[in-house]
């Protein structure tokens, strides 16, 4: 089906059809125990029930979106926009003036803001400290000695992030503060979003308290940033200096409190997203052995033994393939939602104005009918004669149309430089307290990921 295929303009609307109840709603709680308990399970078996169904959360109806042409259709049409109950909670906590939650022609001027830091053109200037980090963590970790996989993927990526994004030396001591408010600020926003009990978290439990003192540190921090860079008169070319620059549709300097949710909302999805994709990358290399054998001979053979760097990541495609099929199976970004604008369609049916829809990428690629032998790791899926096969929109974990992560360039070129300097050096094994379960949060994630280096 294409795109045009889905444009409500093209189908007289009473042709339309009521997307059916998915099966298995009870009363009171419709679908919401059964989403709530295994969220996963639950959305990849929606598509047996329709390509659109209505779900009940309680009183409430939800659409949800399961075949993936229709949630191409979704992404790229204007008829909606972001919103929904995780954004409202998220903007509650982030400010409601970054990209990631503006919408209209705030979010447009946004965009425009940002791109030229997430450019193709833009990312090899990122090199150097992609490598130096990367190789950083190989120096740290030490055969035998299990790795924390949570704190060190965090670690790597909120580094990452802020160097590249927001240079300047003084990140170095402060990736190491924001990497750990991330972490607790993350832990308890998906805590707040399954569990809205509103007053509940204002009570001065140890868990409200740290929570508190983590978001509270993390706002302090990026007014740091902005103050120092500000005070330092330099201007060097990156994502901040383009968001201190940045002017309004008058022409006048952006607000102060816009610079900030600017920044929180390009760090938070930034780190959350890698450091997750990271974990479950060690988790892959350790269980399965073969692959890490076949990255480590692609990097040796490329390389001719020397230490990995940038400049190699292009010629290193199997290692390329390994990260694409590590966010096919594991997409950081599990569950996507958007607002209809306005009464329209997707497919045959009627999405009324006002309607929240959701949809996954976890189901939506993990899908049987997409991919032959859907749950098995395997990167060659992705060598180019093959992936012609898979379904357009079946694979896109960066998403597509306007809200398409800007990163995805940027994501891309330091998991695989990371992948490689780590197989290079070493394989992984887990430890026996290790629990590379399933954890479903903002993203998704182990619960406790415990490698521990083996050199080759
Ligand atoms: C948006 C995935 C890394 C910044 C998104 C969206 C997805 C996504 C699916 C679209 C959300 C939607 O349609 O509602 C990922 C994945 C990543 C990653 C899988 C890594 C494995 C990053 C990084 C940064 C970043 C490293 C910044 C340093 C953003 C921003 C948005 C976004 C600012 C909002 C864009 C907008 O609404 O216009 N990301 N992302 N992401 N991502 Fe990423």
């Amino acid at each position: 089906m294409t795109v045009d295929a889905v444009n409500p303009e093209t189908r007289e609307v009473a042709d339309l059809k009521e997307p059916p109840l998915a099966g298995g709603a009870v009363p009171v709680f419709g679908h919401g125990l059964k989403l709530a308990r295994d969220p996963l399970a639950f959305m990849s078996q929606l598509r047996d029930h329709g390509e659109v169904v209505r779900l009940k959360l309680g009183p409430k109806t939800v659409y949800a979106v399961t075949a993936p042409a229709l949630t191409g259709a979704l992404a790229l049409s204007p008829d909606y926009k972001i919103d929904g109950p995780v954004w409202e909670s998220l903007e509650g906590l982030l400010g409601k003036q970054g990209v990631a939650t503006a919408n209209g022609p705030l979010h447009r001027r946004q965009r425009r803001t940002i791109q030229p830091a997430f450019r193709l053109a833009a990312i090899p200037a990122y090199g150097p400290i992609m490598e130096e980090e990367a190789h950083a963590l190989t120096e740290r970790w030490r055969p035998g000695v299990p790795v924390d996989a949570t704190a060190e993927s965090f670690r790597v990526a909120v580094r990452i992030a802020a160097r590249c994004l927001l240079r300047g030396q003084y990140m170095d001591e402060r990736a190491e503060r924001l990497s750990t408010d991330l972490a607790t600020v993350f832990r308890g926003m998906y805590r707040r979003m399954v569990l809205p009990l509103g007053p509940l978290y204002r009570l001065p439990f140890p868990s409200n308290l740290q929570f508190n003192r983590a978001l509270a540190d993390l706002h302090l921090l990026v007014d740091e940033i902005v103050t120092e860079r500000r005070a330092s008169g330099q201007k060097p070319d990156d994502l901040l200096t383009a968001l201190l620059e940045a002017k309004d549709d008058n022409g006048d300097p952006i607000s102060e409190q816009e610079i900030h949710d600017q920044v929180v909302a390009i760090l938070t999805p930034g780190s959350e997203t890698i450091a997750s994709t990271i974990m479950w990358l060690l988790q892959i290399l350790a269980d399965h052995p073969e692959h890490a054998e076949k990255v480590r001979a692609e990097v040796e053979s490329v390389t001719g033994g020397a230490l990995v760097g940038f400049e190699h990541v292009r010629r290193l495609s199997h290692t390329n393939n390994v990260v694409v099929e590590a966010l096919r199976l594991r997409p950081a970004v599990w569950i996507l939602t958007r607002r209809a604008l306005t009464d329209t369609a997707l497919g045959v049916y009627r999405i009324p104005a006002g309607a929240d829809i959701i949809y996954s990428p976890y189901a939506i690629q993990r899908d049987a009918r997409s991919y032959a032998r859907h749950l098995d790791f395997d990167p060659d899926r992705w060598l180019p004669e093959r992936a012609e096969e898979v379904p357009k929109y079946a694979m896109s974990p960066f998403s597509v149309g306007n809200r398409k992560c800007p990163s995805d360039h940027f994501s891309m070129a330091q998991l695989s430089l990371i992948v490689a300097a780590i197989s290079a050096k070493y394989r992984f094994r887990q430890v026996e307290d290790s629990d590379a379960t399933t954890r479903v949060g903002i993203t998704l994630r182990p619960h406790r990921l415990l490698v521990e280096p083996v050199e080759w």
